[in-house]
């Protein structure tokens, strides 16, 4: 297929960004000491890449960061809108901004992200939320630094929705824990699943180039990355529309590069699974054994309804060819209850479906309505009670399994990333090994950002834990 994507010129991504420029001379007028921003981000890895790319603008722009909404005079949201849940609380919060800005008139607000990409969202914050200075969709990221300076100078209100998704190479960003880092390699989603508002608010799919990932990636490296996950809403489809490598090829080239490093790519869709991706995680060491792979239900009827374009049978026969490629692989999965219509055989099938495949963990969701897509407009929506008790059953089944398969660890000694002070003890550090599990272990702030070797003593439902050998 020939490149259809629009990709949008360095010349104009660099005239978008040479804004920051003119922030920063605009604020030294108006604030004595570098004034502060603060960025709240909501929904998948994908915007918290995106989140990075907004900090890295922040802080081009002139501004320092806080983890203090209070005193922040510049403030971001990156908002979500998989599940109505996480739009009410994205809506809450950006209502509680208003004190902020009565407080302090020069204090900007703006919201990004799947949200307001919507137009009915974005008209409803333009509406009822005069406080708020400027929506981007997230399609228009280069476009924040022009965005802020608007509404530094006191201009009017903006509300950008683009019609066209674009690329846009060179934004900076800013990475605060570089040891672990995104690598977006392609955006939006051409798959349409019924119940899905993602297509609607992140475009089609478009890759980036390959030089430009790997220029990435290399970079990424040199900065001290250990840890490097490919982003993509649909990753494995990566290539599709430039007609060249595929994502297998192109995760064998980023292993080709020097250093101690590892790498992982969500999310995946089963229809695109292929020989030569398994092939690749069989293969490349550095290449972790993880496997995320949502089949959302168990039923060929309800995978019908939902627009998968798979059967249980052909997702189970992948399945079998990465155990079989990759004998210790993790499996992990996305699973929707109560699909509008969805019966108690049906979601008996999905109970069935995981014992056969045992998954590490699964993530699991009661079926939400999203205005605009399909399922949304079937009249046969399941009642709560019945949500509720179905999605009960599958965690506990689930517990069940995931207690197993985490107990296999024990007794085994893992190269561990040590990424952070544990959240729950002070004493005791967490940090990654080859799977999707954290490991816990004694230790202290020295250690983060590398690699030690932890004997597992003992794993439980979340994680593994056990002592540096
Ligand atoms: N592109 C990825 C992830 C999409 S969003 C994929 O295709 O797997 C992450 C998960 O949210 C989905 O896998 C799905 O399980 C869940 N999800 C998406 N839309 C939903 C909805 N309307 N209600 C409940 N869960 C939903
Ligand atoms: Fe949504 Fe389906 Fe695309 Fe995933 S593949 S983002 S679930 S439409
Ligand atoms: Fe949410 Fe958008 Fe990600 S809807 S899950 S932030 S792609």
């Amino acid at each position: 297929m020939v490149n259809e994507t629009r990709r949008i010129s360095p010349d104009e991504v660099a005239a978008e960004i040479s804004a920051c420029e003119k922030v920063r001379a605009e604020i030294s007028k108006i604030f004595e000491s570098a004034p502060t921003y603060y960025i709240e981000t909501f929904g998948c890895q994908q915007n918290e890449a995106d989140s990075q790319r907004l900090a890295g603008i922040c802080r081009l722009c002139g501004y320092v960061p806080t983890r203090n909404i209070k005193e922040a005079k510049l403030i971001l949201f990156n908002t979500c809108a998989i599940r109505e849940h996480a739009e009410k609380k994205a809506l809450s919060i950006i209502g509680e901004t208003k004190h902020i800005k009565e407080k302090d008139s020069r204090v900007i607000i703006g919201i990004g992200g799947c949200m307001v990409s919507q137009k009915r969202r974005a008209d409803k914050i333009k509406n009822s939320n005069p406080y708020v200075n400027f929506t981007f969709d997230t399609g228009a990221i280069h476009s924040v630094p022009s965005l802020i300076l608007g509404a530094v100078r006191g201009q009017k209100r903006k509300f950008i929705l683009s019609d066209n998704f674009g690329i846009a190479e060179g934004i900076p960003f800013h990475n605060e824990t570089p040891y672990k880092a995104w690598l977006s390699i392609m955006y939006g989603c051409n798959n349409f699943c019924s119940y899905c508002i993602v297509p609607y608010v992140r475009g089609r799919e478009r890759s980036r180039r390959p030089e430009d990932i790997l220029a990435e990636a290399r970079q990424l490296i040199e900065a001290g990355a250990k840890d490097i996950t490919l982003l993509g809403q649909n990753v494995n489809s990566y290539g599709r529309d430039l007609g060249g490598m595929g994502i297998a090829s192109l995760m064998r080239e980023i292993c080709k590069i020097e250093g101690d490093f590892r790498l992982r790519f969500m999310t995946s869709h089963p229809k695109d699974a292929s020989d030569e991706l398994i092939a690749a995680m069989a293969e490349e060491e550095k290449i972790v054994k993880h496997f995320h792979l949502p089949v959302q239900s168990g039923s060929n009827r309800v995978l019908d309804a939902m627009n998968r374009k798979y059967t249980r049978e052909k997702y189970l026969s992948i399945i079998k060819k990465l155990k079989a490629a990759v004998p210790d692989v993790s499996i992990t999965s996305d699973i929707i209850v109560a699909f509008p219509g969805e019966t108690d055989e049906e979601f008996e099938e999905t109970l069935s479906l995981l014992s056969e495949v045992r998954y590490d963990m699964i993530f699991s969701f009661i079926y939400s309505p999203r205005e605009g897509t399909p399922a949304a407009a079937l009249d046969c929506q399941i009642d709560r009670a019945v949500a509720n008790d179905r999605y009960s059953r599958l965690l506990a089944l689930q517990d069940e399994i995931t207690a197993e398969r985490n107990a296999r660890f024990v007794g085994r000694t893992m190269k561990v990333l040590c990424e952070e002070v544990s959240k729950t003890d002070p004493g005791m550090m967490t940090g990654r090994g080859n799977t999707p599990r954290p490991v816990h272990f004694a230790g202290d702030e020295s250690l983060i950002g590398q690699f030690v070797n932890v004997k597992i003593t003992k794993s439980d439902l979340f994680s593994l834990s056990g002592e540096i050998v």
